[in-house]
């Protein structure tokens, strides 16, 4: 079986691997990936996103599985390309991926769907804007469009909405698009991952990142500074809500509204005192929660991809262990404003721990930054705490120039 991986972070890393150790054994290809994917997958020696179609065809390519948003909706969609050019794809179409790159489309959706959701008003100007807010604040600002993370305010002043609101409207720092006021939301946050085929869905294991740049949920939001998976992290009757309220609807959503989808879903949830309500989807694996998850998966991820992208869902194929997993992220100097290139990496060697790069290059010196999160270091353990201390322990053996890394990643929230 020949597999190419779209994308290039450590989330790709993890899937790339994981989809290694199937027991399948198949030939992994990438696209555009990195020099650390490289040493696993061999690289599609193309630069365009039209020869990446031609060259799979012409390379007898048995399924293509996205790993990164962007391709999903990128001119007329990856996964439709595929479609034509005959290749199974594992991610959804351009038109079901709107639920990941338009906010609005995704707010109509819950709201059509009857599932549980802040309420939200679109506006297209600035006044319209603060007219939606009347006073109420807290409040959450977001941009239309995909904005890398940066296009959400949770402001709790009307100064703090006014920047934000100058920022998409005069500025335009985000380009032209509609924003959603949305109703201020409380609880803890979690990231619960469905692997969807049409009208089948397998609940996989769930976990939590932590968007912040500092210890104790301080600083700017990142996409992502780590992130603590476990079965164990939802109890089984939220979970059991969670699928009945939320799960199962999206599911019959898409059903309904001739959106197809076989993919990698996930919902980002916040659990409110009224229960869990969807504050956003996104088309794909979550970034840094997959390098959290990969390492509990069980079985055959390879085979299970492959037929749930032809319509043969067969869930038996994946389990997931019973115990945690922990992924502390080290980010470059200066992220996630700007980030920093070319620093030495030391330590990898002495750390015992899985280690996914995110943003690195390997040079003749050895691996060195060139992105915003740089590595991904993740252990596991039968506890909470084994594989906490281990995360933190190993992580604390890599360093280079001006890195950054949360000491609280699995403790604060827990
Ligand atoms: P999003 O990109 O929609 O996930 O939003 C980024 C972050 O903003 C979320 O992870 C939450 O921490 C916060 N957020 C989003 N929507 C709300 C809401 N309605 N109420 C409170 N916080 C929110
Ligand atoms: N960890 C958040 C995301 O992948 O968007």
């Amino acid at each position: 079986m020949k597999i190419a991986v779209i994308g290039k972070g450590g989330r790709e890393q993890a899937l790339v691997e994981t989809l290694a150790a199937s027991p399948c054994k198949p030939e992994l290809y990438t696209y555009p990936g990195s020099d650390a994917i490289r040493q696993t997958a061999q690289a599609i020696p193309t630069g365009s996103f039209d020869e990446l179609i031609s060259w799979m065809v012409d390379h007898h390519i048995d399924l293509c599985v996205a790993g990164e948003e962007s391709y999903l909706v990128k001119e007329d969609g990856l996964a439709n390309r595929c479609a034509r050019a005959g290749i199974p794809c594992w991610g959804p179409t351009k038109e079901s991926a709107q639920l990941e790159a338009s906010k609005e489309f995704a707010k109509d959706f819950l709201v059509r769907h009857g599932i549980p959701t802040g309420k939200a008003t679109a506006v297209a100007g600035y006044e319209e804007a603060l007219a939606a807010i009347g006073g109420n604040y807290p409040t959450v600002l977001k941009f239309d469009g995909l904005a890398a993370g940066k296009g959400v305010a949770v402001c709790g002043t009307a100064a703090d909405a006014e920047a934000f609101l100058n920022e998409v409207f005069i500025q335009k720092r985000f380009g032209e698009g509609r924003l959603l006021v949305e109703e201020y939301l409380t609880g803890p946050e979690i990231s619960i991952f469905g692997a969807i085929c049409d009208d089948h869905y397998l609940i996989l294991c769930p976990a939590r990142d932590y968007k912040r740049l500092r210890d104790g949920d301080e600083g700017p939001n990142t996409g992502g500074m780590g992130a603590v998976a476990s079965r164990q992290l939802a109890s089984p009757e939220l979970l059991k809500t969670i699928e009945d309220t939320i799960v199962a609807p999206t599911v019959r959503g898409l059903q309904a509204d001739g959106l197809p989808y076989r993919g990698f879903l996930y919902f980002g949830l916040m659990l409110t005192p009224d229960g869990p309500k969807v504050i956003e989807y996104n088309c794909r694996f979550g970034d840094p929660e997959c390098e959290a998850v990969m390492p509990l998966l069980r079985g055959d991820l390879a085979s299970f991809c492959l037929r749930g992208a032809r319509g043969d869902f067969a869930p038996e194929l994946i389990s997931f262990d019973g115990g945690w997993s922990v992924c502390c992220i080290l980010a470059s100097a200066g992220y996630p404003a700007s980030s920093h290139s070319g620093d030495l990496i030391t330590g990898l060697e002495q750390c015992g721990a899985r280690v996914f790069h995110c943003g690195t290059r390997k040079t003749d010196a050895g691996w060195v930054t060139n992105g915003g999160r740089v590595l991904a270091i993740v252990a596991g353990g039968a506890t909470l705490d084994e594989a906490r201390t281990r995360a933190h322990t190993e992580a604390a053996k890599v360093d280079f120039d001006g890195s950054q890394r949360r000491s609280d990643i699995a403790y604060k929230n827990m």
